[in-house]
């Protein structure tokens, strides 16, 4: 077996690759990237691996969510601090309910190429290269914004940074002090059912935080109160990219990838001696495997073994993503055999990715109860074989849009194209996130 490199993809069969026109263009391009800075740090992603070793022992759970895609025309901070809060209620929602530490981490900062199931999208009677993520190409239906520019990748960098920066600003610079829970709202959610019950969180928190005052534990002398830790991760689907962020770390001697502290393998590249998962085998981040039914137990079982040799707690997070009607047959076996081997990994549910449906009107959508009904068998499935249900993946937004029918606020079909902003795939809007979360903590309480 020839020795691993951070190009040593590119001996490999690759799928989902764009065909970039200027071959001496992309090498400058990734050149330039190689010499930028990490986004991230080693010792950060070693951090948030810890944390998933917890989950991975039941002790801690993971949420994970953002955009289906980034896109480089939305990227103001208000879209940034609308995610960010909600990602916050949800996740309080979650600690207070199932009183456990809760691994925030977005997919965000880095989330910009898309694979798709075709090559081609045709709009009458005109056919043109997919639309495959900003940091590839344009989503705009015409020919000549269709073609795959390197020089995307520096935009996408730069715009990671940028929003890594506000991201770590918010995290640590007072927004996310718990004694400001009750300020993370917006006000399109204040009338909504889901707000009521948030509201009922926070007053209990505040409740619990002057008991802690009295004593003398306040968010000036206390770190967890003042302050969280919050993550970013996308799919690497797009090797140049990762290759030329990837870094040795001056301590361990390892590699990482600095594009993003967790980084997943999406469901149409895991192919075992594909480039993707020999890239990811020399990688030391914390990593996620997306499994959908055509993945089957042997060749997860080969991927845990080029993946995690070492079992190491936390390196692997498979993120299950069946659709409501058919996770029944396909997860059980998996977990059957993942715990046969002995190997070490956090269950997380993706409920967006297998409850995709085309409307009558056009639009791709989801309904609500179709998620909701897919994460409630997740934790069915792993009470019954006795596992953990570790965490949730979500295509979600701060946003009051009208892309996934269903919810107490009730986005009809009708109104999906109110609006309806999404670059890829629907995502949930700021009301159907909290309601999700009320339910995972009610199914963690059972
Ligand atoms: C995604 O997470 O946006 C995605 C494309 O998922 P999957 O690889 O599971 O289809
Ligand atoms: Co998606």
């Amino acid at each position: 077996m020839s020795k691993w490199t951070p190009a040593s993809w590119r001996k490999r069969k690759i799928v989902q690759v764009p065909k970039y026109p200027d071959i001496e263009e992309l090498k400058r391009a990734e050149a330039r990237l190689a010499s930028f800075p990490p986004l991230v740090f080693a010792g950060e992603a070693r951090e948030l691996k810890s944390s998933l070793a917890e989950v991975a022992r039941g002790r801690a759970f993971l949420l994970q969510g953002g955009d289906c895609a980034e896109s480089f025309a939305e990227h103001g901070a208000d879209h940034i601090r609308d995610f960010f809060r909600v990602f916050l209620q949800m996740a309080l929602v979650l600690t207070h309910g199932a009183s456990k530490p809760v691994v925030k981490v977005g997919r965000i900062a880095g989330q910009f190429a898309k694979p798709r199931s075709s090559d081609f999208e045709k709009i009458g009677d005109l056919e043109l290269p997919s639309y495959r993520g900003d940091i590839i190409n344009s989503i705009e239906f015409d020919e000549k914004a269709r073609i795959p520019d390197p020089n995307r990748m520096i935009m996408a960098y730069r715009q990671s940074a940028a929003t890594l920066n506000l991201l770590r600003a918010f995290a640590t610079g007072g927004y996310a002090n718990l004694e400001r829970a009750h300020e993370w709202t917006t006000d399109f959610l204040k009338d909504s059912e889901a707000y009521a019950a948030y509201k009922d969180v926070v007053n209990k928190i505040e409740n619990a935080i002057k008991f802690m005052r009295a004593l003398g534990i306040n968010a000036d002398n206390t770190q967890q109160l003042r302050e969280t830790r919050f993550y970013t991760s996308h799919e690497a689907l797009l090797l140049g990219y990762e290759e030329a962020l990837t870094r040795q770390d001056s301590i361990s001697k390892n590699y990482y990838a600095t594009s993003g502290h967790m980084i997943w393998i999406g469901d149409r590249t895991r192919q075992p001696d594909g480039a993707h998962v020999e890239y990811f085998s020399g990688i030391k981040n914390p990593i996620g495997i997306k499994c959908g039914p055509s993945l089957t137990s042997e060749e997860l079982l080969k991927l845990l073994d080029k993946l995690n040799p070492q079992n190491e707690a936390g390196r692997i997070t498979l993120i299950t993503r069946f659709g409501a009607e058919k996770i029944e047959q396909y997860l059980p076996p998996l977990i059957e055999a993942v715990k046969k081997s002995g190997n070490v990994v956090v269950w997380c549910s993706d409920p967006m990715h297998g409850n995709t449906i085309k409307t009558n009107g056009g639009y791709k959508t989801r309904p609500f109860d179709l998620i909701l009904s897919e994460v409630k068998k997740f934790f069915e499935i792993h009470k019954n074989l006795g596992t953990y249900a570790g965490g949730v993946h979500v295509e979600m937004t701060g946003s009051d849009v009208t892309e996934c029918v269903g919810g107490v606020s009730s986005v009809t079909e009708e109104e999906l194209c109110d609006r309806y902003h999404t670059h890829c795939d629907p995502r949930l809007n700021a009301s159907q996130s909290l309601e999700l979360a009320f339910l995972i903590a009610r199914e963690m309480k059972i």
